[in-house]
């Protein structure tokens, strides 16, 4: 095994509050084991464009607290493409990185993984995504935080809903994962939750609401993660105009605010045990994984692994959320 000298940290997709505290973690712990560290701008991108930036212990002084990400990131098309990594590859070797840490999601782990295998990279990848939906970890890196946001906001809407005899339909992120409805819509006391790993079937929806409005309920809560069959929160309220038309509804599409923000003490802490492993196992000779948590311990899960087996999400809730809605 080769001796790594210098280590390149980058975040790629879409961001996720602590990205930053994590990239504190890497750099400072790769310091303190004697790496030259340096970060690539806008994710793999940089490595092709050879926007590399030195990292010390101060360029990472005050980001703990900061939402995004302060080496940017990007979904690289041209990483896609084999000339692309060959590309990024050459300047790695120009430049003397020998060593990757990559934080994301499954679209960057999918290219860590290509990466590896095609030119012998020792890459390790730690989960940094809102959605949570990757497996090998019990949470991800800005999926506390997220869901901290859309409780703020959920709770703010509830306040108006309630005022104006109003239902109200907010969609929330997740492209394929309902992580987020799921756990905010357990926080906030929704009247309904529609994910993505539940089927949803329009008349079951129709006739529950219609039950609750017969117990004299004035308003609501309808959660719909953006991944849900339904087609969405617009979806939703279409068909419920079309069967209530006395119904007051209005729609509320968080979106990227859910991106945003001050990192959660959850999610510091997770970046910092995580950016911290994430060198200790390079160092090692570790390689190809992505490093996560699992009951409070850190556990090594590979790339493919990690992608492919979508974490489960407990579907018991779903109900328990029901229950305690009416
Ligand atoms: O994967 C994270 C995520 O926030 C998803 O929940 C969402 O579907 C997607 O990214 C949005 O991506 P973009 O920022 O490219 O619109």
């Amino acid at each position: 095994m080769k001796e790594l000298k210098k280590i390149a940290v980058l975040t790629s997709g879409g961001d996720s509050p602590g990205m930053n505290a994590a990239i504190r973690a890497v750099v400072r712990t790769g310091i303190n084991e004697s790496f030259e560290m340096v970060g690539s701008m806008r994710g793999y991108q940089g490595l092709i464009d050879g926007e590399i930036v030195p990292m010390h212990s101060r360029s990472v002084s005050n980001i703990i607290q900061r939402g995004g990400t302060i080496l940017k990131s990007a979904r690289s098309k041209e990483f896609y493409e084999k000339e692309g990594r060959q590309k990024a590859y050459d300047k790695m070797c120009r430049m003397g990185i020998d060593g990757l840490v990559v934080i994301g999601g499954d679209g960057t782990f999918t290219g860590a993984k290509i990466f590896g295998k095609e030119f012998g990279v020792p890459i390790v990848g730690l989960p940094g995504t809102i959605d949570n939906d990757l497996y090998g970890t019990d949470f991800t890196i800005g999926f506390d935080t997220a869901v901290n946001t859309v409780v703020e906001a959920v709770d703010k809407l509830r306040d108006t809903a309630y005022s104006h005899d109003r239902l109200f339909i907010i969609e929330v992120m997740g492209r394929d994962a309902g992580f987020i409805a799921l756990g905010s819509g357990l926080a906030t006391g929704a009247e309904m939750i529609l994910i993505p790993e539940s089927p949803t079937y329009i008349d079951e929806m129709l006739h529950l609401l219609e039950k609750d409005w017969k117990k004299n309920k004035t308003s609501g809560i309808i959660l719909v993660a953006e991944g849900d069959d339904s087609g969405g929160a617009m979806k939703v309220e279409d068909e419920i105009n079309a069967h209530f038309p006395d119904y007051d509804t209005r729609v509320s599409i968080l979106g990227h605010i859910q991106r945003g923000g001050s990192p959660s003490a959850r999610d510091r802490v997770l970046a910092s045990r995580l950016g911290h492993a994430a060198i200790m196992n390079l160092k090692e000779g570790v390689s190809g994984v992505m490093i996560g948590m699992v009951d409070s311990e850190i556990e090594l899960t590979s790339f493919e692994k990690s992608i492919k087996h979508h974490q489960a999400i407990n579907l018991e809730l779903l109900d328990i959320a029901r229950i305690l809605a009416i």
